[in-house]
């Protein structure tokens, strides 16, 4: 929305559009030619969940214990591998001897698919809810089955830690089905986000429901094809990436990404979310709580037994965790996480960086310190988990 209305205007105020082709050929590929590029043993599998939607997983086939990564709000596994073997997150654990999954939630450029025939209205009928109830436990009972293991490991970012607090929460039986979960940048309570016109959005959101409704717009973010055509590279010169960074991230410096594969990153994000999705994070704002999706008076009875939504109670999360917060982060606002971590009862790790690190939203994923800051304290603390597990 952000992208195409007000950036774009200001990209032409401020800046002509200085696009030249890409030469990375990275600029073109999927999660499993990312994977087989590299050396590694691509998989991908197509999951149903109850409801009838097809999420598609990717794996690096490893025969030790099984992860699942979890990307962010309208990204996709892509995020967990255009960086490169030295430098993402996927490669990194598989090295490391994990038998790596890569989850796509539901509506993302990966996962469309569905057996119900359903409208197109009625397959974008979803928010995380139905990823945390509905995709995760598919996904991990399925990984279960294949590998034949009793648990696996996990690592969300972001709106990948939402969904594991909803899983956890909803459907608590899963909690044991996970050995440790690492959560960078965790987004439950979203009371204090900072993103463009945001407190409109709050304000508005009812009528935004309808109008969007009403237009047909259920989906949102897709996937930027003009982009990726052309493998266009408009950013290491422009102040139109800065700054449409800057709006929709937070990144103050720009610096703080990985630069060099920035084309390979614009390429691959967005990669499509449902309007539902974005509506519920912003029902937390204006609510300033981290319940389940406000349907109204009538539906509420119907489906909650209860006016109001009711609230996600994450103390019924009893994962082992270990969290990764950032001060400088505007989406996983680090007053908001103040008020998740008291409700966590097992918490076994915690790394907040300080302003002065000036760690961004989305420099847990894409940014040039990723190594230092998340992917080796990641790798060190799953397998300090697994040889504790195999000790007990
Ligand atoms: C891409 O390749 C061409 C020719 O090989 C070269 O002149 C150009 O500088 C390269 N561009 C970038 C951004 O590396
Ligand atoms: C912020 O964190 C960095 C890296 O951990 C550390 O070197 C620095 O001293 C910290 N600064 C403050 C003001 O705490």
């Amino acid at each position: 929305m952000i992208r195409c209305g007000v950036i774009f205007l200001f990209a032409f105020l401020i800046n002509e559009l200085n696009c030249i082709s890409s030469n990375d050929s990275d600029v073109d590929l999927d999660s499993y030619q990312f994977i087989a590029k590299y050396g590694y043993q691509p998989e991908k599998r197509v999951v149903e969940t109850e409801d009838g939607y097809l999420v598609t997983l990717f794996r690096l086939v490893g025969k030790g214990p099984p992860v699942l990564l979890a990307h962010g709000l309208a990204d996709s596994s892509d995020s967990w591998l255009v960086l490169g073997p030295t430098m993402s997150l996927a490669y990194q654990l598989s090295d490391a001897g994990f038998d790596v999954w890569l989850y796509n939630s539901r509506g993302n450029r990966y996962s469309k698919g569905n057996t119900k025939r359903y409208t197109n209205k009625e397959y974008w009928d979803f928010t995380y809810e139905e990823m945390g109830t509905r995709d995760l436990p598919a996904c991990i009972d399925h990984i279960l089955k294949v590998t034949s293991r009793e648990k696996i490991s996990y690592v969300g970012f972001s709106q990948g830690t939402t969904i594991f607090f909803v899983m956890c929460s909803v459907k608590p039986e899963y909690n044991k089905k996970i050995n440790h979960a690492v959560l960078l940048a965790p987004v439950a309570w979203t009371n204090s986000i900072e993103y463009p016109f945001i407190s409109y959005l709050g304000r508005y959101l009812k009528f935004l429901i309808v109008l969007f409704d009403h237009f047909g717009i259920h989906e949102m973010f897709t996937e930027n094809m003009r982009r990726k055509q052309q493998g266009i590279e408009c950013y290491k010169t422009s102040s139109y990436c800065d700054l449409e960074y800057y709006l929709n991230f937070g990144v103050a410096n720009f610096e703080n990404l990985a630069l060099d594969k920035i084309d390979v990153i614009d390429s691959h994000i967005p990669a499509g979310a449902s309007t539902k999705t974005l509506a519920h994070f912003i029902q937390g704002y204006r609510n300033k709580q981290f319940q389940r999706f406000d349907y109204g008076l009538r539906k509420n009875l119907l489906l909650y037994s209860s006016i109001q939504p009711p609230d996600y109670d994450v103390s019924k999360v009893t994962v082992p965790l270990s969290l990764f917060v950032s001060e400088s982060d505007r989406l996983s606002d680090i007053s908001d996480v103040k008020i998740l971590v008291p409700k966590l009862r097992n918490i076994k790790r915690y790394f907040e960086f300080n302003r002065t690190l000036d760690f961004t939203h989305i420099e847990f994923a894409y940014g040039r310190r990723v190594n230092e800051y998340i992917n080796y304290p990641t790798l060190k603390i799953l397998l300090e988990e697994i040889k504790n597990s195999d000790e007990t």
